[in-house]
């Protein structure tokens, strides 16, 4: 049975006001949110996801008061990325206070925290009146949703309501910044590239797109399963040989030919653009993960600017663990 997908935001706060679970567009992906100081609510996205583990979660606010009451304190650099960036898809990592439960953390004394770009998202939040705890609204370690319709694929039957805003503009996830260590540090590539930012605040530290997502230090060595396809996806380039398989699906960045060794293909950009790249990722790796293929071959983009963030979801989905 699948929930109802609709575009009643009103309905949707009173859902998240009483503990329950409703899936919301935001400009970088959909989210699979509760309300965040809510520990019940909260335990329910990782059952519904379908996480091993719990893993902390960004939250989400349409309201800069709240930032006090989530956050210990809010350093200068934090306050210049705010006023330049949010609402936008950057997510900001300090020291937490008492009142977001130790769930939404998994236990760390730090929480991350954005402000979504997206007026069904902010609408949401306000008329919920609280934050609201959210993940990507895909199953754990699969593809993130661009579109309601990919969170009701996956998700329909756990959650109570899919607000539908229609397709996200960025398409990859927000960029994830901590600010709590002693220098700046780029946890996740994403939506917001690093350049302007470090236009703003200086130099930030990079952590290696090929260790662990975000928290190295305890999982070193471990690859990330995340972003991943069911086809097995090869990151290649026009020189390189293809596999020996059937059928192959091509994932390009701009058109190429010859084309006839593919069974199906997908362009991200035809003109080139990274934006319009990052916007059309995910749902076109579903779309070729529809087709029955033995092997999809990605291209690298351009490693600039969002190029970065495309490349690391990429690998990630090369390194699926099985
Ligand atoms: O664009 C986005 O960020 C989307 C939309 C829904 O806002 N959300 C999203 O959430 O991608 P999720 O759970 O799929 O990824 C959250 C990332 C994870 O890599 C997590 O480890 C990191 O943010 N994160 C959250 N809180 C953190 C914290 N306190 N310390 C370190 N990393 C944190
Ligand atoms: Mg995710």
């Amino acid at each position: 049975m699948s929930c109802p997908i609709g575009t009643d935001v009103d309905y949707a706060a009173g859902l998240l006001a009483r503990g329950g679970l409703v899936a919301f567009p935001t400009e970088t992906v959909y989210g699979l949110g509760a309300d965040a100081l809510d520990a019940r609510a909260v335990a329910r996205i990782f059952e519904a996801k379908g996480r091993p583990r719990f893993d902390p979660l960004i939250v989400h606010v349409a309201d800069l008061a709240w930032l006090e009451r989530l956050f210990c304190s809010v350093p200068e650099n934090a306050r210049r990325l705010i006023d330049r960036f949010w609402p936008g898809p950057l997510t900001l990592v300090l020291p937490k206070t008492d009142l977001v439960p130790d769930l939404v953390t998994a236990g760390l004394p730090t929480v991350g925290v954005r402000m979504p770009a997206h007026p069904v998202a902010l609408d949401l939040l306000r008329r919920a009146g609280t934050p609201v705890a959210a993940p990507s609204a895909n199953l754990f370690g699969q593809v993130s949703p661009t579109t309601a319709r990919h969170v009701a694929d996956q998700l329909g039957s756990q959650i109570d309501y899919i607000l539908d805003g229609g397709s996200c503009s960025v398409g990859l996830e927000s960029t994830v910044l901590d600010l709590s260590g002693r220098f700046p540090t780029l946890l996740r590539p994403g939506g917001l590239s690093v350049e302007p930012i470090e236009e703003t605040i200086g130099p930030i530290q990079r952590s290696d797109a090929a260790s662990d997502e975000t928290r190295p230090q305890l999982a070193p060595g471990m690859l990330s399963s995340h972003y991943a396809t069911r086809t097995p996806l090869l990151l290649a380039r026009r020189e390189d040989r293809l596999p020996a398989a059937a059928r192959i699906g091509l994932l390009a960045f701009v058109s190429e030919s010859p084309l006839d060794q593919f069974a199906a293909v997908e362009v991200l950009s035809p003109r080139g653009d990274l934006a319009e790249a990052a916007a059309n990722l995910f749902a076109a790796m579903r779309r070729l993960d529809a087709q029955g293929l033995d092997v999809i071959v990605a291209r690298p983009v351009p490693n600039t600017s969002l190029g970065r963030a495309i490349n690391d979801r990429l690998l990630r989905a090369c390194r699926k663990v099985e």
